[in-house]
């Protein structure tokens, strides 16, 4: 196992760099990370299983803000809990519901960037072998035709109820039939339509992270994209492949909280350093 690589290194022996060697090319996308990329693109070609964690990094190309990002303008003034909680959304239903209704918007504007088209690629020309993990609530993996997308915070554009099962009738609320209002209702108990996205002190998806988890610990490679490490769950699972046995590659123009987890560094961004890294894999 190749300890964490940046920058020139000694050739590993054998088979497995050979044909993965950084062309002219690739030092004008990696500059002196081209050196590494051989070992990056070896672990990734020789994967049965690649794994890739994206977090907001992954749709900055496209336009859409990190979250942090989003909190500015007008929303700077409130903290991220009044608006990304169960108890800010009661406090002020129609701020919440407004601030997601313009994320959302930024999200339907946005196009996947050419980092989300050569993940896809990849994954169509090599059926059942990659598997996304995202942090990020838009749907531009999705919309790139990525086939199999594991959301860990949910997705912004869908909807649910703020209390589920709250009807006593015999039907549960029906969304379809939501009274139009911002945000909806129920017509008949009143209860609120709330964005699908993971709040602050909520637990994520359960099937979601499970199966996040034991796709983490089965891969042989892990291609971590912009994601700061800083948010677990999600950060955890860079160590956990990383324990399994997988070569672990974090594609990040900064340093990030995981990047102790990586043997390869690409300081790069999404839409520069994918692309090249999955051409030739
Ligand atoms: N390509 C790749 N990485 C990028 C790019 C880019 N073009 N631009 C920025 N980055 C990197 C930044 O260097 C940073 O490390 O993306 C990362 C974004 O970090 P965060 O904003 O913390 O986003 P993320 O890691 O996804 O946060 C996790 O925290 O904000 C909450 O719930 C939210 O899902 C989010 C979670």
């Amino acid at each position: 196992m190749t300890d964490a690589v940046t920058g020139p290194v000694t050739r590993a022996p054998g088979e497995a760099l050979r044909g993965y060697a950084a062309s002219v090319h690739d030092r004008e996308v990696f500059g002196p990370d081209a050196e590494t990329l051989p070992h990056a693109r070896a672990a990734i070609a020789g994967a049965r299983r690649v794994v890739v964690l994206t977090g907001a990094g992954m749709g900055a190309e496209s336009g859409i803000p990190t979250f942090r990002d989003a909190l500015t303008g007008l929303w700077s003034r409130f903290d991220p809990h009044e608006l990304a909680s169960v108890e800010g959304f009661r406090a002020d239903p129609q701020r919440v519901w407004d601030w997601y209704a313009e994320r959302g918007e930024g999200v339907r504007r946005a196009h996947p960037n050419a980092g989300h088209e050569a993940l896809a690629a990849w994954a169509r020309t090599h059926p059942g072998r990659m598997c996304v993990v995202t942090q990020n609530v838009d749907d531009l993996h999705q919309r790139a035709g990525q086939p199999d997308v594991l959301r860990l915070h949910g997705d912004i554009l869908g909807r649910r109820w703020l209390d589920e099962g709250r009807c006593r009738e015999r039907t549960p609320c029906d969304i379809t039939a939501a009274e139009p209002g911002r945000p909806p209702r129920c017509a008949r108990c009143g209860n609120l339509v709330r964005p699908g996205v993971v709040w602050f002190g909520e637990a994520l998806p359960a099937a979601a992270l499970d199966r996040a988890q034991q796709v983490a610990g089965a891969c042989e490679a892990m291609l971590v994209v912009g994601t700061s490490g800083a948010v677990w769950p999600a950060a955890g699972l860079a160590g956990l492949a990383r324990r399994a046995g997988a070569t672990v590659v974090i594609v990040n123009p900064q340093e990030s909280e995981i990047d102790a987890q990586a043997h390869v560094r690409l300081r790069g961004t999404a839409a520069q350093v994918l692309p090249a890294l999955l051409a030739r894999t």
